[in-house]
C-alpha cells in the first residue's frame, strides 16, 4: 500500500476511531504493543501499523503545532516543517497582500501561519510531492483556511507566480540519499533569489549557517532563535527587508528583535571580578551583531575575536545570557582547580567561545566535592587563554 493510500486509510470511520482510541489510551512504548495487539483483533493490521505510527508522529509534532493531535504528517515533512511560533512570526511581513504563494509548502507548517496572519490572502501552495501537499490541503481543512488556498501539484519552476505579490520559498534542504551539504538545496538559492521583483515581499528559508556573503546587497539576513535555540534564518528581498542583518529572539509569545546599532567601535578590556560576563544568543553571533548588542547595552568586548562581552554593571537582556564574574585568570587547569576548590565548587558548567578543548573531559577534571555550581567561560582575553569564573547573574 502507499503512503497516500494509507492516509486514506487513516480518514476512513475505522481509521479515525484507532486514532481516537490511541490518542486516549497516551501508549507509552511500553504499553504500545500491548494496546496495538487488542486493536488488531477488531481491525485490519495495517491500519493499526499505519495508525500507531501516524499517532508517534502527531506526538512529536506537539512540539511544533498546538493542535497537532488534529493534524497529519510524514516523518520527513514534520521533521523539515517550520515551528508554529517561527512560522506565524514570518508570515507576519506577508500581512495586508493580496496574494501570497507558498513554493514548497511540505506537509503546511509555513502555510496554515500564512494563511493564519494574511487572514484576507489567496494563496498559493506549490509541492511536486502529491503526498506532501495532500496532507497540507488536509491540515488547512482542519484549521478552516482551505477555501482561501489553491494547491498546485507542480515544480515550483513551473509554477504560476506571474505578478504574485508576495512568494514564500522553503527550499528543501534534504534528498533521498540525506541531508544537503550547508548551502545547498532544492531548488538553489540562486534561483529562490530571482524571485525577487520590484516591490515584491519574498522571504526565503535557509540555514543558519549560510555563507553571509551569499546575501544579495540590499536583502536582509535574519537568524531565528527559539529560546537559546538557533534554528533558522530568513532571507527577506529589498521590498521586505528592514535592516541588513537582524537577530530574533522568540521566548513564548515575546518577540525580541536586535537589528544593527551602528557607533564608535567597542572598547576590548580584559573582564575582572565583580562584573557581568554577558554570552550571546547564538542569533545575535550567527547575525553578525555582537558588537551591535554590544553597543545597545554599554557592554565591551573581552577580546578583538571573541564574542563574550563585558559590562561594569548587571544587565538584563533577551539576547543574552548574564553571568557575574567571581574570578578572572589565566587558563591553567591546575591553578583552577585550586581556586574552584576554595570555593567550594560542585557542579561545572562550561562555555568555550575560542578556546579548543574538550569539554566534557575538562568539565569531569574540574568538577568537585562541593554545594556551589558555577559556569567557567573558557577563552581568549588579549590573544591569551583565559577562564573566566561564573555564578548566574
Ligand atoms: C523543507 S520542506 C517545506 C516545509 C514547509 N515549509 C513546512 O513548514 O511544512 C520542502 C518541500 O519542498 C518540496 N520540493 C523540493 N523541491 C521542489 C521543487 N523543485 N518543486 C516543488 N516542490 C519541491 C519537497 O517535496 C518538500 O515537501
Amino acid at each position: 500500500m502507499t503512503l497516500l493510500e494509507h492516509l486514506k486509510l487513516l480518514r476512513s470511520s475505522e481509521g479515525q476511531e484507532v486514532l481516537t482510541a490511541l490518542r486516549d489510551l497516551a501508549p507509552t512504548a511500553a504499553i504500545e504493543i500491548a494496546i496495538a495487539t487488542r486493536l488488531r483483533k477488531s481491525f485490519p493490521s495495517e491500519l493499526v501499523t499505519a495508525a500507531m505510527s501516524m499517532h508517534d508522529l502527531r506526538v512529536r509534532a506537539r512540539a511544533k503545532f498546538a493542535r497537532a493531535d488534529e493534524m497529519w504528517f510524514t516523518r520527513d515533512g514534520l521533521e523539515q516543517a517550520t515551528s508554529e511560533s517561527i512560522a506565524a512570526h514570518r508570515a507576519s511581513r506577508f500581512a495586508g497582500l493580496s496574494k501570497v504563494a507558498d513554493l514548497c509548502c511540505g506537509i503546511g507548517g509555513d502555510l496554515l501561519a500564512l494563511a493564519g496572519q494574511a487572514s484576507q490572502a489567496q494563496l498559493l501552495a506549490v509541492d511536486r510531492d502529491p503526498l506532501h501537499l495532500a496532507i497540507a490541503a488536509l491540515n488547512a481543512d482542519m484549521l478552516g483556511v482551505r477555501g482561501r488556498i489553491t494547491f498546485v501539484e507542480a515544480d515550483v519552476r513551473d509554477a504560476d507566480i506571474h505578478g504574485l505579490p508576495g512568494i514564500f520559498i522553503d527550499p528543501a534542504r534534504r534528498s533521498d540519499r540525506g541531508r544537503m551539504s550547508l548551502g545547498q538545496s532544492e531548488p538553489p538559492l540562486e534561483w529562490c533569489l530571482e524571485l525577487d521583483q520590484p516591490g515584491r515581499v519574498v522571504g526565503i528559508k535557509c540555514a543558519p549557517g549560510l555563507d553571509h556573503l551569499r546575501v544579495p546587497d540590499g536583502w536582509e539576513f535574519e537568524a531565528i532563535a527559539l529560546g537559546t535555540d538557533l534554528k533558522e534564518a530568513v532571507l527577506w528581498s529589498p521590498a521586505a527587508a528592514r535592516a541588513s542583518a537582524s537577530a530574533t529572539v522568540i521566548e513564548g509569545d515575546a518577540i525580541h528583535r536586535l537589528q544593527p546599532c551602528p557607533g564608535d567601535p567597542v572598547t576590548v578590556r580584559a573582564p575582572v571580578a565583580g562584573e557581568t560576563l554577558l554570552d550571546p544568543n547564538p542569533a545575535v553571533t550567527r547575525a553578525g551583531l555582537v558588537e551591535d548588542l554590544a553597543r545597545t547595552i554599554g557592554a565591551g568586548k573581552i577580546d578583538d575575536q571573541i564574542g563574550f562581552l563585558v559590562a561594569s554593571s548587571p544587565v538584563v537582556t533577551p539576547f543574552g545570557r548574564s553571568l557575574r564574574i567571581v574570578d578572572s585568570l589565566p587558563w591553567n587547569e591546575k591553578h583552577l582547580r585550586t581556586r574552584l576548590r576554595d570555593l567550594d565548587a560542585g557542579a561545572i558548567d562550561i562555555r568555550r567561545r575560542g578556546l579548543a578543548g574538550d569539554v566534557d573531559a575538562i568539565t569531569r577534571r574540574l568538577r568537585g566535592k562541593g554545594g556551589q555550581p558555577f559556569t567557567i567561560a573558557m577563552t581568549r582575553v588579549a590573544n591569551q587563554p583565559w577562564a573566566l569564573i561564573c555564578r548566574p547573574a
